[in-house]
């Protein structure tokens, strides 16, 4: 069976400072695997490499087996590839079903040929993964800026989850949570690990 995703050699220089210095390994379906590292060690920039916002300067990445070229981010979500930074890439002024939705908005045509946003279509889906994920987020019509940390970090795995991903990293998911709510994410992590 080949990994799921690898990597071989892959390696990135920012100028005279290489950040990743020939870093092959490999992750196979189901399995939740940790990179641990010291601030700077180059984990961010390793992740960065997978989902398509750096080229790597040598190395490969192989997705079952197969090399695969991932220029852009949007190359990597076409493979499955879900990412969640570091810094949560939610939108904090709008509401969770519109954060698990933007940028694939489910539209629909009134008068034949007019699109609009299926509002309707998009909660429900919303609320069938977040139930689906034990997830419970007081309303979904909530800003994310209201939302705790954890329930943030909820609704940004969903999203992955909901566009199915066959790869999801996560940067550093639990830093900027409470002792609850790491316990909550970690969950989710694992329950993600036994849809497989
Ligand atoms: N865009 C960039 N330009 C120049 N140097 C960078 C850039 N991004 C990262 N670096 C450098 O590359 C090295 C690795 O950074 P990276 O963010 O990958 O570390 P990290 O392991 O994620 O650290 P942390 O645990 O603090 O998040 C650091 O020395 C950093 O300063
Ligand atoms: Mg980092």
């Amino acid at each position: 069976m080949p990994f799921l995703l690898e990597t071989k050699d892959l390696t990135k220089r920012f100028g005279g400072l290489t950040a990743v210095d020939h870093v092959s390994f490999g992750v196979g379906a189901g399995e939740v695997v940790a990179l641990l590292g010291d601030n700077g060690a180059g984990k961010s920039t390793l992740i960065k490499m997978i989902s398509g916002v750096y080229r790597p300067d040598a190395g490969d990445i192989f997705l079952e087996g197969k090399k695969v070229e991932i220029d852009t981010p949007m190359d990597a979500i076409a493979h499955g590839i879900e990412t969640i930074y570091q810094d949560l890439a939610l939108a904090e002024n709008i509401d969770v079903s519109s954060n698990i939705f933007l940028g694939r908005e489910k539209t629909r045509k009134v008068l034949g040929f007019i699109d609009i946003l299926h509002n309707d279509y998009m909660v429900k889906e919303s609320k069938r993964i977040l139930d689906n994920l034990d997830i419970v987020i007081p309303s979904l019509k909530a800003n994310i800026r209201n939302l705790s940390g954890g329930q943030r970090q909820a609704v940004a795995i969903s999203r992955s989850i909901y566009w199915n991903a066959k790869v999801l990293i996560m940067d550093e998911p639990t830093a900027a949570l409470g002792i609850a709510e790491q316990k909550k994410v970690l969950v989710i992590v694992s329950s993600f690990k036994n849809r497989v």
